[in-house]
């Protein structure tokens, strides 16, 4: 098939639009599922300042450096890199990015699978049918056909959305869902702040336990999150970019992303921690925090029923925002490369990811007996993606707009022109993002 090197005709209708969806991208399982076990099990409030700071000094520099590619070459992550720097072969980068978003997709939508389960669950109220939810989990993911069924319901809502394209499809979806998100966030944390011994649990997110800062763990684990809840290294700022027009300031628009990703979690340890602590539980479970410690304290809890509908619904919705824009980088890849539909590259992809998401479900039943140390299949997909996968984009991307693309170049794209913040930014993604997300992948292979 010949290849075209067609530019991408679809756009955004606002810049609010697209600020919705870039932060519906990036506010997901990430900031709920994820923030709230990788916190408890680092220690709280170290972490989370070790966080923030590569929030600000990586994170926002690479949205900025990906807008700002997306919006310049307005096409799909490997074209754009083509186009940025034809000489080198730093479309393998987008190559990685489109490949990367396949594993993606599949690990994530095996845990948006469980929540709509647990959604489900709550809203029939057959999820109040047990008094032990570590059995309860345990039963429900080693049966195979019910946990692959519920993925395949996310996948099939994510497709339907995809293919319906930017304006009509992504946004439009975006548009509705995200401000129902934040209302039901903040209604939350002001729950369980009201809590009986809600101080506890906000000391553990806010009083810093100085010992952590010692433990290189602390910082493999900080830097990993960061990257899975901005969702970068991946191409997914870059591809969404692509769709912006001319004449939005990307600085600041990349702050509002990254602000709102922030917030959002921390609003989501508002809510989880004080509640956690409240009861007494431990917040350390690992990654069936959100399905096994949770559930149980929702039973303890006053109005625990409406709470359960609320929290696993929050899940579910961020979910979905985030799994449209996963989708999407391969998509615009495949429509440009292949000459093919929207509709018919979402369809095909969409199945091809649910195949490759497979393996993680079934890591509980079919492939029980496969694992690695002991993280089970799905472990596996999460630690190399925000280990691994992620930082290696996020370097790639980081050296080639702070080297690669020629300076002159950057500058004018992200719209920093020659202004002092401008030569910050350079600066962070040439030393300081390089430098730490190769210290914290050397920890992290070190660690295995
Ligand atoms: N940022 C998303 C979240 O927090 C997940 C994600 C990870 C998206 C990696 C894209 C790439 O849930």
């Amino acid at each position: 098939m010949p290849e075209t090197t067609d530019k991408i005709t679809e756009q955004w209708t606002s810049r609010g639009g697209f600020l919705l969806a870039a932060i519906g991208s990036a506010a997901g399982l990430g900031n709920i599922w994820r923030f709230s076990y990788v916190a408890g099990e680092n220690g709280g409030a170290s972490f989370l300042i070790i966080y923030l700071l590569c929030i600000l000094l990586i994170g926002l520099p690479i949205v900025i450096a990906e807008i700002s590619m997306g919006r310049n070459a307005q096409c799909d992550a490997v074209l754009a890199f083509r186009l940025a720097n034809p000489r080198y072969p730093w479309h393998l980068t987008g190559g990685l990015a489109v490949a990367g978003c396949f594993f993606i997709l599949g690990f994530y939508s095996v845990i948006a699978g469980w929540s709509l389960k647990y959604f489900f669950g709550a809203l029939s109220g057959s999820l109040w049918d047990t008094d032990d939810y570590g059995d309860y989990f345990s039963e429900f993911i080693s049966q195979p056909v019910e946990s692959i069924s519920w993925q395949l319901m996310m996948m099939t809502l994510t497709v339907g959305v995809v293919a319906g394209g930017i304006r009509k499809g992504i946004e439009a979806a975006n548009r509705y869902l995200m401000p129902v998100l934040g209302i039901i966030v903040v209604v939350l944390a002001a729950y369980s702040l009201t809590l009986d011994g809600a101080t506890k649990g906000l000391a553990f997110l806010f009083a810093p336990d100085w010992e952590a800062f010692t433990r290189p763990a602390v910082y493999i684990a900080a830097v990993g999150q960061a990257f899975f809840s901005l969702g970068i290294g991946m191409a997914i700022f870059l591809t969404y970019g692509a769709y912006l027009g001319h004449g939005h300031s990307i600085p600041g628009a990349a702050a509002t992303i990254v602000a709102g990703d922030t917030l959002l979690a921390l609003f989501a340890g508002l809510a989880i921690f004080p509640a956690v602590f409240s009861f007494g539980l431990n917040p350390a479970q690992g990654p069936e925090l959100a399905f096994i410690t949770l559930p149980g304290l929702f039973t303890l809890m006053p109005g625990g029923e409406l709470i359960a509908i609320l929290f696993f619904g929050l899940l579910v919705g961020a979910a979905l925002t985030s799994m449209f824009s996963i989708l999407e980088v391969p998509v615009a890849y495949f429509m440009r490369r292949f000459n093919l539909s929207r509709r018919t590259v979402t369809v095909s992809l969409g199945a091809t990811i649910y195949a490759v998401g497979l393996p993680a479900s079934l890591g509980y039943s079919i492939f029980k007996s496969i694992n690695l140390g002991n993280r089970t299949i799905l472990e596996i997909y999460d630690y190399a993606i925000s280990n691994f996968l992620l930082p290696v984009g996020g370097i790639a991307m980081a050296l080639f707009v702070g080297w690669g693309w020629g300076k002159s170049s950057a500058l004018r794209a992200s719209d920093f022109n020659n202004s002092v913040l401008g030569k910050f930014w350079l600066f962070c993604l040439r030393f300081i993002a390089p430098i730490f997300i190769g210290l914290a992948f050397f920890g992290a292979s070190l660690s295995k």
